[in-house]
């Protein structure tokens, strides 16, 4: 380990200041463990934000990653990428879809959906092609996945957004099926399956499946934001498999390259010719270390059954969580499925992230009331429980306190 590193003031002289930081800075990180420059030791129930699943330094994805290092990091996609089509390959087995886009980040991949969803339309002749997006959706702070967003918070100060974006609270159909009655120009519905940075807010399979029923009849495109739910952490490849249904339209990120930045759009056959030559592009997306670290991710997770172990150990988390904090006034709900779980409180609770973290825990809290769990899918139930044993006895301190006004 690095000997103790003397950090920059908090916010940085020289970094722009769009994070609220913690006072600390991560240095070294084995399995669901992280170290920080000062040696203190953390649980990590964040994964990077959903993004390291197979946690840190893994035995396996790192000689693979140092290997294609060596060999080749960048090159073109002026040229044919062997790997691409090897990790698109998998894409399409494992979703049952049919061809994929590479690129680098999540709003990138529901950028180049919203371009497919429109693009549609215009080939069927709409003009104005507009896409239903969701009440506390999240897609990322480009304009266009900003616009999609349902935060007015992350919105604020950059208008004019776009338009195009008609708006549906989640798991009510009978607002989706009144669009379809009086708006001509829908051509595709746009949702997280579990809303992520909204706070953990599940669409139902029942709703799914409506929505899927009605983007047939309509001729629409499902696309499905799987982001953040997807890519095992439910316990199934993705978070829309629960439901028995495929979308048209998949962006993919966070965990796909397990901590190397990789985005996908993977689409089936309604939307996978939309684009042709010149549509759409990248220069980083699909280069060679991003696609060896997606095709390593996805092997090592099917080797070492990493699926079941999100659903176990998910399941038991949650139920350990639900049992530490039965009858606390002030929970609301705890939620979610497997290794992507929330914890609603009654009122804001943005100081237990620096608690947690002072108690050797990282999580995140989000949408201003939801302790969010989003861990490395390697996390064992030994861990589960510590997770558990940390953070009940945090909550409850939290809301014995007087709330402040
Ligand atoms: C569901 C979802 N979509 C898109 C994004 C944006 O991804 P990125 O930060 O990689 O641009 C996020 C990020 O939190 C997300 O949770």
């Amino acid at each position: 380990m690095n000997a103790p590193e003397k950090l920059p003031a908090n916010p940085a002289p020289h970094v722009m200041n769009t994070y609220g930081r913690l006072p600390m800075a991560l240095a070294y990180g084995r399995g669901c463990w992280l170290w920080d420059t000062a040696g203190k030791k953390y649980l990590d129930g964040l994964g990077g934000i959903a993004v390291n699943t197979l946690g840190h330094g893994h035995p396996k994805l790192v000689p693979a990653l140092q290997d294609q290092v060596a060999k080749l990091i960048h090159s073109s996609n002026y040229y044919q990428v062997p790997l691409q089509e090897q990790l698109a390959a998998k894409l399409c087995e494992l979703s049952g879809l049919s061809n994929a886009f590479f690129c680098s980040t999540g709003l990138e991949a529901n950028e180049g959906a919203i371009k497919i969803a429109r693009k549609y339309g215009h080939d069927k002749g709409i003009e104005k092609p507009e896409i239903i997006v969701y009440e506390k959706a999240f897609h990322g702070r480009s304009i266009a996945t900003l616009s999609a967003t349902g935060n007015p918070k992350v919105q604020a100060g950059f208008g004019p957004l776009l338009e195009g974006f008609p708006r549906v609270p989640l798991n009510d159909i009978g607002a989706v099926e009144r669009l379809a009655q009086t708006n001509p120009n829908i051509v595709a519905v746009f949702l997280e399956v579990i809303q992520g940075e909204g706070g953990i807010n599940v669409a139902t399979i029942e709703y799914l499946k409506a929505v899927r029923r009605l983007c047939d009849e309509r001729g629409w495109l499902l696309m499905l934001d799987e982001v953040q739910c997807g890519l095992g952490r439910t316990g199934k490849w993705f978070a829309h498999q629960w439901a028995g249904i495929k979308p048209d339209v998949m962006p993919l990120a966070k965990g796909l390259g397990s901590g190397v930045p990789v985005g996908a759009i993977v689409c089936g056959p309604k939307a996978a010719n939309v684009f042709g030559p010149g549509n759409h592009g990248t220069t980083f997306g699909g280069n060679p270390l991003a696609m060896r670290a997606g095709v390593e991710t996805l092997r090592i997770m099917e080797e070492d059954h990493i699926l079941e172990n999100a659903a176990q150990v998910g399941a038991a988390l949650k139920e350990g969580l639900a049992r530490g904090l039965a009858g606390v006034k002030g929970v609301t709900e705890i939620r979610g499925q497997g290794l992507i779980l929330g914890i609603e409180l009654e009122r804001p609770c943005g100081e237990i992230l620096g608690r947690a973290a002072e108690a050797g825990l990282l999580l995140s809290v989000t949408a201003d009331k939801v302790v969010r769990l989003v861990p490395p899918l390697i996390l064992t139930a030994d861990e589960a429980a510590q997770i558990v044993a940390i953070l009940v006895p945090l909550i409850k301190a939290f809301l014995a306190e007087p709330a402040k006004s």
